[in-house]
């Protein structure tokens, strides 16, 4: 019985996010993305700013709210915006690499760090501690570019 729901509930919740995600266009998938990562890139700034370089005013709200961005991105499903008709060979205006599809494995290892290491960033805001702020700051910046220096064109 218990099994039967939660297949049902599998097929359901399936049947809900594979048609909307197979109507997005390849340029909308690669629009979204690339405005993700920007938004992704404006949010790690401000941590920079105020954590790392001290530019500006440590303001633990402000780091929270900025890292809570990171994370809703991380956490939001973009794997669905990346289908191989959408990589450069294929497709106009992006910087993603066939090879992202080509090493499946390679691809949700770096996928998955990033989304841990942006949870850990999200969790050492909420306590509003600056300098692990800082350090956390540096493991999420290394799980961006793992995955750039594998998957992103120059
Ligand atoms: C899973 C792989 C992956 C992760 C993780 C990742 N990126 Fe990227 N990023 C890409 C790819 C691929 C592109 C190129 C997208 C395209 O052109 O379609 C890109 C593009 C970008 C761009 C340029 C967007 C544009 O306007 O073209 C910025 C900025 C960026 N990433 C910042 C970041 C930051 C900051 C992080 C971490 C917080 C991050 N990325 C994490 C793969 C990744």
């Amino acid at each position: 019985m218990k099994k039967t729901r939660l297949i049902a509930t599998a097929a359901l919740a399936l049947s809900i996010t594979l048609p909307a995600a197979a109507q997005m266009s390849v340029e909308d998938q690669i629009k979204a993305r690339q405005g993700a990562y920007q938004f992704m890139a404006w949010n790690m700034s401000k941590i920079k700013a105020q954590a790392v370089d001290g530019d500006i005013a440590y303001n633990a709200d402000q780091m929270k709210a900025a890292a809570n961005a990171i994370a809703a991105v991380a956490n939001s499903g973009m794997g669905a915006l990346f289908s191989p008709e959408s990589s450069l060979d294929k497709a106009d205006d992006t910087r993603l690499k066939p090879e992202f599809f080509e090493q499946p494995e390679k691809a949700r290892e770096v996928g998955m760090n990033f989304g841990r290491e942006a949870n850990k960033l999200q969790a050492v805001a909420a306590e509003g501690d600056k300098a692990a702020l800082a350090r956390q700051f540096a493991a999420v910046g290394k799980t961006c570019k793992a995955c750039h220096d594998n998957f992103r064109a120059k």
